[in-house]
Formats: structure tokens, C-alpha cells, sequence
């Protein structure tokens, strides 16, 4: 794994996206795999403003959806959906078809898991995974205790995710379950970056980077990937002791 801390949340949030298109310059059709939630946000606003200038054709570049709140829809500007819908897929013009995502609203919820491998499979596998990291180390929605050989699964949310994930929504909202892409699908992405921001992430990326790599940190993963990249800003670096 390789590290690079950076000033602040705008260049960390820049360089976050001219990877992205670096990526797809190099690869038109990359299978690209981004987190929803607050820290990708300005990336998102970067990889607009960058690929218009640039010209960037992202239309034969596949999106699959990374996690989803089981049962909510794709409509509720909480769902992670949502947050891809309007920061991503429509700003870059992503063509419908290019995009896979967990139907999280599906009677067959463990079919979506099935699906969702399948397409990955069928694809060559993910090029590019973006994400971030939850209060308690979670990625995606792997919380802690997830074991790290899991394909895409359903899983009760934590206390904290759940807590935590009251921030998406309008109004106080019931969150139990989660689908999420394994563990082993970011280990077998062909990169991976885990970007966190912020003074109230430094205490979880301390423990992602420092702690020894178990289940209860899910993060620490990272660390495994022969291709993984941890970027951070300043602030969720202020705790770090060791330069992994
Ligand atoms: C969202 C996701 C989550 C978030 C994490 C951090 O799709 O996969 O794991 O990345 O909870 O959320 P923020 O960025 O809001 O702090």
C-alpha cells in the first residue's frame, strides 16, 4: 500500500479525480467503482469541472454501485443512488446502461448479490474503486467483524453506521441492513484508493493504518492490496504516528 497526505481537502479531493480520469484516459472502458457519502463529494465536482475541460469521454466506462440501504429507494436523496445519480452519472452523461447498481428495494435481495458478482465477473473486474471509510473503519458497508473473503452480501448495519447514516437523510429514518460489495472485491479491484478526510477521521484512520489488520477495523484492508492507495488530507493524518 502507498500513502500521500495532502494539505487539504481540495487537492486531496483534486488528485482523487485526476486519477479517475487519468484512469479512463488511459482505459476508455475502465469499470469504475465510487463510494457514495461526504467525502467523495467534491471529487465528484472536480472530475465535472476536469473532464469538460479536458474533454474526457467517459461513455463507454461502466459504474458499478458500490453499496445501498436495503430498502430504501433509489428516489431518497438519502439513498447512495441518489448521491451518484446527481453528483455523477448525470453530470458526466453516464449512459443508463453503463451503470450497475444494487437493487436495494428487490424482493430478492440476495439475487441482487448474485447479479451484481456476475456483472463484475463478466466484466474483467473492477479497474478502479474509490472509497471512503466509516467512523468504525467500514468500507462500503463492511462493517466490523465482516470477514475479507465475502463477494457482494447483505449485512445488519452497526450502531455507529446506523447512527451515523441519519446524517444522508431529510428526516430520522430506520436503517438496518446494507448490500455491499465485499471485501474481496476491493482487494481484487486492479486499484483501489481509500481517500478520508477531515479531523473526525483521524481517529479511525489511525487505527486503519497503525492497528493490526483484523476484522474489527475492515479499513485496514488496505493494507493488503498490492495496489492500494491511502490518500488523506492533513487533518485525518494528525494522528498517524508511523509513516506506513
Ligand atoms: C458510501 C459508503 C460508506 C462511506 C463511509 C464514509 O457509499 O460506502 O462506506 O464511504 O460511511 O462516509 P462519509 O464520506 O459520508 O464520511
Amino acid at each position: 500500500m502507498q500513502m500521500k497526505i495532502f494539505d487539504d481537502y481540495e487537492t486531496l479531493s483534486e488528485a482523487v479525480a485526476r486519477e479517475i480520469i487519468r484512469q479512463v484516459k488511459e482505459k476508455p472502458e475502465s469499470v469504475l467503482c465510487l463510494a457514495a457519502g461526504d467525502t467523495p463529494r467534491l471529487a465528484c465536482k472536480f472530475l465535472k469541472k476536469i473532464s469538460r475541460n479536458e474533454s474526457v469521454d467517459f461513455s463507454r466506462c461502466s459504474f458499478v454501485g458500490l453499496d445501498e440501504w436495503v430498502g430504501i429507494s433509489p428516489g431518497n436523496e438519502g439513498s447512495c443512488y441518489y448521491f451518484l445519480y446527481t453528483n455523477l452519472f448525470e453530470p458526466l452523461q453516464i449512459p443508463r446502461e453503463n451503470v450497475f447498481v444494487f437493487d436495494a428495494m428487490a424482493h430478492d435481495i440476495e439475487g441482487e448479490c448474485i447479479k451484481m458478482d456476475t456483472v463484475i465477473r463478466e466484466k474483467g473486474g473492477v479497474d478502479l474503486m474509490v472509497v471512503g471509510v466509516g467512523m468504525n473503519g467500514h468500507i462500503g458497508f463492511n462493517e466490523p467483524g465482516v470477514a475479507s473473503s465475502l463477494y457482494s452480501h447483505v449485512i445488519d448495519l452497526d450502531e455507529t453506521t446506523q447512527t451515523v447514516g441519519q446524517k444522508y437523510f431529510r428526516e430520522s429514518t430506520k436503517l438496518k441492513k446494507g448490500i455491499t460489495l465485499g471485501l474481496r472485491h476491493l482487494l481484487e479491484s486492479r486499484k483501489t484508493i481509500l481517500m478520508a478526510n477531515g479531523r473526525k477521521k483521524a481517529e479511525i484512520m489511525r487505527k486503519t493504518l497503525e492497528e493490526e489488520i483484523s476484522t474489527h477495523i475492515p479499513s485496514g484492508i488496505i493494507r493488503k492490496h498490492p495496489n492500494g492507495w491511502t490518500l488523506l488530507d492533513k487533518e485525518a493524518a494528525s494522528l498517524l504516528t508511523i509513516n506506513p
